[in-house]
């Protein structure tokens, strides 16, 4: 590394560097001890756990080992489940006030803070992602979610003056397994805190956190009914959705069931927020400062394995600074530690299911098939559990389905550009508009870009940041509405 040009750094000196003795780790892992996992959990209708006739397990996807078991609901579990948060709706949560609703949700939000330990450790079980991420981003962000709009509970008419804004009535919601609490938190907050009731469906591969968070609502003295929890599967889902009493559904996952989602409640009176892929380009400009934007860029896309749909999935780079970024990147990539997601010192962890990980092995398959060339880190991989080296896809063109789709998993396309104009002609040429990433040093110059990409979010010198007063959603078929700030209100009300 003379004179601190990276570019003269061969492959196989970088990985001497960093896994010779000196980058050794010891083991840290996370003791299990503080987690109490049943046999078998059922659904969550009216305040009380009710089985069901069908069982499905769900796995740790880092050891292929069952965790536990959850029935599947059909319609007429679905039917009593939303029965039950009518009733809750129409007694008591609508007439109570905004000041009590807001008292439950603060309730929930302490008592996550409470037991953050507990919930960490099953989310990394139930989901392989690492357990720093859930200890330091999913759990705190859940709790923060609760209290953030336990804050806005009491003050809806200042939200929205001169209206008096009402709940909708009864939402089916139906969550992803990328983020499972956090998208449980992200779903249930705004909308008790605007006074509907919830029938929600966690992902069936993650559905052990919302099980956890039941056990917290019913400590919570919730009122029976007002959350309701029924497992399963796409079946499950779609049977939900479907039913004629919901006012409304909120939809987090895949453009494709996002879609048959939007057939399925087209002519009806429910509203719909939906929150799909998305393919976000992370841009680097060469008056941008490097490191920090090569962090930026890790964090983009190698954070929580790449299962993100905001994912800095595709990153742009100007042409000057292109070979002296990617050298600095597979240096810093090559010092990821992948493995044990229950180890303190894990960066990235296991892919979430076996469909998933054949998802990114398929669309990997493409991108070398169309041309493009792939770099992988120079990591073992262990030999149970759902594993992706981080990789990279450089001399990716456009047309590319590894430039165009959602590859979900820790793999960057990177794209050079030569002008600001041309960069977000790219950023822009995709079938998604959910996020971006801007790097410059000149604040005139990311304001100017921000407005021009065709995102819900944008992030400037940074990536991957996430704060429940600031909103979140999408353009194009990333989907619509807002979740988080005074604009995730809005979905839940009718003003
Ligand atoms: P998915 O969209 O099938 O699953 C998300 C949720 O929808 C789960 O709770 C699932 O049970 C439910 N669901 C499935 N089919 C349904 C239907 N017909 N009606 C109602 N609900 C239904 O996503 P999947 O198959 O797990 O992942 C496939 C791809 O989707 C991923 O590779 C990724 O590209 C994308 N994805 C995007 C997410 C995001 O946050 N935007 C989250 C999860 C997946
Ligand atoms: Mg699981």
């Amino acid at each position: 590394m003379k004179n601190g040009n990276v570019a003269l750094v061969e492959k196989s000196a970088i990985t001497e560097l960093l896994f010779g003795d000196l980058w050794h780790y010891a083991p840290a892992p996370e003791s299990t001890a503080v987690t109490k996992i049943k046999p078998q959990y059922g659904h969550f209708i009216n305040g009380n756990w009710e089985d069901g006739a069908e069982h499905f397990p769900t796995i740790n996807p880092a050891t292929e080992e069952i965790l536990s078991h959850f029935p599947e609901a059909d319609e007429n579990t679905i039917s009593k489940a939303v029965d039950a948060a009518r009733n809750a709706y129409k007694r008591y949560w609508k007439t109570i006030s905004g000041i009590e609703r807001a008292k439950y949700l603060y309730k929930i939000g302490r008592a996550i803070q409470e037991r953050a330990r507990e919930f960490a450790v099953l989310e990394t079980m139930d989901n392989g992602k690492p357990i720093k991420e859930t200890r330091d981003v999913d759990i705190p962000l859940s709790a923060a979610h609760f209290l953030y709009y336990a804050g806005w509970a009491d003050k809806l008419d200042y939200a929205f003056p001169g209206v008096k804004p009402q709940p909708l009535g009864v939402a089916g919601q139906i969550i992803p397994w990328n983020f499972p609490l956090l998208m449980a938190a992200w779903k249930l907050a705004p909308a008790l805190a605007t006074g509907n009731t919830v029938v929600l469906k966690p992902a069936e591969t993650t559905p052990l956190t919302a099980a956890l968070l039941a056990e917290v609502i019913q400590e919570a003295d919730l009122p029976p009914g007002v959350v309701n929890l029924v497992f399963g599967a796409g079946k499950t889902g779609a049977a939900l959705v479907r039913h004629p009493d919901l006012d409304k559904v909120a939809f987090t996952g895949s453009t494709d069931v996002g879609k048959r989602i939007q057939k399925s409640v087209a002519g009806t009176h429910k509203r719909l927020t939906l929150e799909l892929g998305g393919k976000g380009a992370n841009m680097i400009f060469e008056d941008a400062p490097i490191d920090q934007a090569v962090d930026g860029i890790v964090q983009g896309i190698y954070f929580n394995q790449g299962h993100v749909c905001c994912a800095g999935s595709r990153l742009l780079v100007q042409e000057s600074i292109a070979e002296e970024v990617i050298q600095k990147l597979k240096i810093r990539i090559a010092s990821l530690r992948l493995g044990n997601p229950l180890d303190k010192n894990t960066d990235v962890g296991a892919i979430n299911s076996q469909p998933q990980l054949a998802k990114i092995q398929e669309l990997v398959a493409s991108g070398i098939e169309e041309g493009a060339h792939l770099w992988a880190a120079p990591c073992e991989l262990p030999s149970k559990g759902f594993f992706y080296k981080p990789s990279i896809f450089t001399e990716v063109a456009q047309s590319h389905r590894i430039a165009q789709e959602e590859i979900f998993g820790p793999v960057l396309s990177v794209i050079t550009f030569r002008t600001p104009a041309e960069a977000i002609e790219k950023a822009n040429n995709s079938p998604y508009g959910l996020a971006g990433g801007i790097w410059s040093d000149k604040g005139s110059k990311l304001f100017k870009l921000a407005g021009a990409l065709r995102t819900g979010i944008v992030w400037g010198n940074t990536y991957n940041h996430f704060d429940p007063a600031s909103p979140f959603g999408g353009y194009k078929e990333s989907g619509y509405g807002r979740e988080g700030g005074l604009h995730g209100l809005l979905p839940y009300i009718r003003i």
